[in-house]
């Protein structure tokens, strides 16, 4: 039977990487039946709001999605649709490996860590008040009532919950992923030394969930130490996981060990529901150039088939991946440049995906 997934394009480069995605799922032969949905600006006319109900009910049902970036306004305009997908669905844990490829362009080799990020509070909770808002006042009554320091009046305020649920789920969900693929540590990454209530709070669990799993390393480390860490020894980590603010910033970081934004997929995972899409943004500056690189939407795409249970179809699309960077001879611009200084001799978005089904038919 064939497996229904749906599919969201998204804007920016998403439509673009992911139909050369949905082209190398494809050619693998696994039957996917693809229920394609539009979101973000582009809808917001015709249903408005970013994020139409139908979209939601469809992956409500479907239970498996991959979608492409979105563009989110900055500063202003409508909150972020990622987000909000992922807050609807409670899809908890934000699982971003960041793998070295040969050929990848980075300056590093080897590199194979795993982010575990938390995805639904933190300061990306979305609890907001802006400049000259009435709560403001009445949070600044309240903060000189607690007999704290109050902020400037006029201050605008976010508001960073942590919740021992939160952190705990978070925390099992890492340690049971490093479980089941055979790693040997966590790092759990806070500023437990300066926000000693919210991240303390997220520590203190973190210890107390590790306990539990005697058969894994910990270790916790202060947020700015990981990412200088990360950048002189990434071999010192293996599987890291972080609050939401913290593991967006350092999934890029990571990103960057292995040859860049275009090479790092992801997954959000909740209870019953998965979406699956790549670490980066909609990249508006190379949308519609066709010199995307959908290495990282492909790769998120093999993710998704190891969870829809076709592990073998996403190890053949890995393996092709692989074989077409190792090789060189078909690559796109980021990662030409990455190599030699120059984009000169890169490949498009298509051809690029071209190569890669081709290296999965010679392999078949
Ligand atoms: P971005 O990730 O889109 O781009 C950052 C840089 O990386 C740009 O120079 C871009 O050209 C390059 N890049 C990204 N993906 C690439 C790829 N596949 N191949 C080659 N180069 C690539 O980050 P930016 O510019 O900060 O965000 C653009 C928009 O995307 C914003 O509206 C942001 O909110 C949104 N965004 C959406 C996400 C999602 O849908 N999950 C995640 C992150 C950002």
């Amino acid at each position: 039977m064939a497996h229904e997934v749906v599919l969201i394009p998204g804007d920016g480069i998403g439509p673009e990487i992911t139909s050369a995605m949905r082209r190398v799922v494809d050619a693998t032969g696994v039957a996917i039946e693809w229920d394609v949905r539009d979101a973000g600006a582009g809808v917001m006319e015709a249903y408005g709001t970013p994020l139409p109900q139908h979209v939601l009910d469809a992956v409500g049902r479907a239970k498996v999605a991959i979608k492409g970036p979105i563009t989110t306004p900055i500063g202003t305009g409508f909150r972020s649709v990622n987000v909000a997908l992922r807050k609807h669905f409670d899809l908890y844990a934000c699982v971003r490996p960041c793998l070295s490829q040969p050929g990848d362009g980075s300056r590093y080799e080897g590199v194979d860590i795993v982010i575990v990020r938390e995805n639904t509070e933190d300061l990306y909770a979305g609890i907001e008040f802006d400049e000259g808002a009435a709560e403001v006042a009445a949070l600044s009554e309240l903060v000189s009532a607690s007999g704290q320091k109050a902020f400037r009046p006029d201050s605008a305020i976010s508001v960073k919950p942590i919740s021992i649920e939160g952190s705990r789920r978070i925390v099992e969900y890492a340690f049971e992923y490093a479980r089941r693929c055979g790693r040997r540590k966590v790092t759990a990454v806070h500023k437990a030394n300066i926000m000693k209530a919210t991240d303390g709070l997220f520590l203190r669990v973190a210890r107390e969930v590790a306990q539990r799993y005697p058969d894994i390393a910990f270790e916790d480390k202060i947020v700015d130490a990981t990412c200088m860490g990360l950048v002189q020894n990434p071999a010192d980590f293996d599987v890291l996981v972080l609050p939401n603010l913290y593991g967006d910033i350092v999934s890029d970081l990571g990103a960057g060990l292995v040859g860049g934004l275009g090479m790092a997929p992801g997954s959000n995972i909740g209870a019953d529901i998965a979406v699956f899409e790549p670490t980066h943004g909609s990249a508006p500056d190379i949308a519609g150039k066709d010199i995307a690189n959908p290495t990282a939407e492909i790769l998120s795409a093999a993710m998704m088939l190891d969870h829809v249970g076709e592990q073998e179809a996403a190890e053949r699309i890995r393996r092709a991946v692989r074989a077409v960077l190792a090789e060189g001879a078909a690559v796109t611009g980021d990662v030409r440049r990455a190599q030699t200084g120059s984009a000169r001799g890169a490949v498009g978005t298509q051809a690029y995906a071209d190569a890669v089904i081709a290296s999965l038919r010679a392999e078949a």
